[in-house]
């Protein structure tokens, strides 16, 4: 596996001249599209690689990387992770499984969900995965399941640091209010006293939010729940309390880039900034985990679509392509908070480029009028077959996949940059695969 890139390239997000290089490739050379692949995904394992060896470089060597499933699921994506030596943060039942599939060790998964079933509990424990609880009632369930089930599993609390939201609303969760975790501004005496009478409770999470949270945010968030183990720790040791915050878990957020020639702190940055603030945190008194998604894959992932149709009219022109609102949920229905880079090539891979430019909108293939990928924007004059190449398409898009229209999912495909070779993650799905779904 090629996972030796420069350390210094992991913020970057691929260059327009490569991926379209990789999908004339993929095209020409390797035969990997074919005329049913309407449209097909592309992650750059190597980046993904990169990311996470640089991951393991910046925190100490003791901690747990639990990468957030939920930002992409794909079973070969897992495996190879789970090569690399990272955990899973799973948020669900199915993605447990799936992490235990892939093969994580089960004190390697880490699960959250604020929702989790009395079945689910009883699951988790004697699975012996990791649990952080979301609320004071899931506590006491487990709890009570402990008291019938054999566990080795560690158990943490998350709290709301209550520091703000950041500049998209529905993937901030630290603000005044949240569905996420025990509001810590009216509840640290609660918590307190949970952690006094369950002495097997060792841990603390926190996660801020995911993309338009600035760092100084996340490391605030980090810092007053800190404070909170810190003290809890003097407190149960004076009451002669066999337990102390031992994992504290600092969630994922880490904004990334998705705006061409757009700046954000680096990993090492915000790393450096926690060493800074949160030094307490770098210490032997905790284990550090760690659930970034976004960041590990979102630059690496991109998304070649096939355009159908232009429809061109006096005062507009609509791209008709097929990766639409099923894929790109969050642009589709947040459209003002999201945004991707989209290129063109023509029907035989050759980039499209030219000063001579034409407004586009680019719809989806879905039926509803919001199915929009982008307004307005300035394209090269684009053709039917031509394709689109969405870039940072890596995270919470395949993962959020909509069954509606029941439209095919496409292909994956994933290549090491670098080396002449693709292998398919995962295959088209099949019309009578959507078939079978909805019986
Ligand atoms: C609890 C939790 N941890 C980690 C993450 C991953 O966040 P990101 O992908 O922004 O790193 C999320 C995402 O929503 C989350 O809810």
């Amino acid at each position: 596996m090629n996972n030796q890139g420069n350390p210094n390239l992991i913020h970057s997000r691929l260059p327009e001249t490569e991926i379209s290089k990789v999908f004339s490739n993929a095209l020409n050379n390797y035969n990997r599209i074919s005329s049913e692949d309407k449209a097909a995904i592309f992650y750059d394992l190597a980046f993904i690689e990169r990311k996470i060896a640089g991951l393991k470089q910046i925190f100490p060597g003791a901690t747990l990387h639990a990468v957030a499933i939920k930002a992409n699921t794909l079973a070969r994506v897992l495996e190879k992770m789970r090569a690399m030596g990272t955990g899973a943060e799973v948020a669900s039942l199915p993605e447990l499984f799936m992490a235990q599939e892939a093969g994580f060790a089960p004190g390697n998964i880490v699960f959250d969900s604020p929702c989790k079933t009395k079945a689910e509990i009883e699951y988790a424990l004697k699975s012996g995965v990791y649990i952080n609880a979301d609320s004071f009632d899931e506590l006491d369930r487990i709890a009570a399941i402990r008291e019938t089930v054999k566990s080795e599993s560690g158990i943490g609390l998350r709290i709301n640091p209550q520091v703000g939201a950041g500049s998209i609303n529905s993937t901030s969760v630290a603000g005044e209010f949240s569905k996420f975790g025990i509001p810590l501004n009216d509840n640290k005496e609660r918590i307190i006293s949970y952690f006094r009478n369950y002495e097997w409770l060792k841990g603390m999470h926190v996660h801020i939010g995911s993309q338009g949270c600035p760092v100084q945010l996340l490391v605030s968030g980090v810092g007053r729940v800190l404070d909170l183990a810190l003290e809890l720790n003097k407190l149960l040791e004076n009451a002669s309390k066999s337990n102390r915050v031992e994992v504290f878990d600092i969630g994922g957020g880490l904004p990334v880039l998705y705006h061409p020639g757009q700046e954000t702190v680096s990993m090492e940055g915000y790393a450096a900034m926690l060493k800074e603030k949160c030094g307490e945190l770098f210490t032997n008194r905790f284990r550090i985990f760690t659930e970034f998604g976004r960041y590990i894959h979102a630059n690496a992932g991109w998304v070649a679509s096939r355009v159908e149709y232009v429809k061109r009219e006096k005062d507009y022109n609509i791209i008709m392509t097929h990766a639409g609102a099923d894929l790109f949920l969050r642009k589709c229905y947040n459209p003002a908070d999201w945004y991707h880079q989209i290129s063109v090539v023509d029907k035989h891979g050759n980039a499209k480029t030219g000063t001579d430019k034409i407004k586009y909108t680019v719809a989806g293939p879905l039926c509803f009028a919001g199915d929009i990928l982008a307004r307005d924007i300035e394209l090269p004059p684009v053709n039917e077959g031509d394709y689109l190449l969405i870039h940072d398409a890596g995270a919470y898009t395949l993962s959020m996949w909509s069954r509606y229209n029941s439209r095919q999912m496409p292909k994956v495909i994933g290549y090491y940059s670098g080396d002449d070779d693709f292998e398919v993650l995962k295959e088209r799905e099949r019309p009578e695969d959507l078939v079978e779904f909805w019986s």
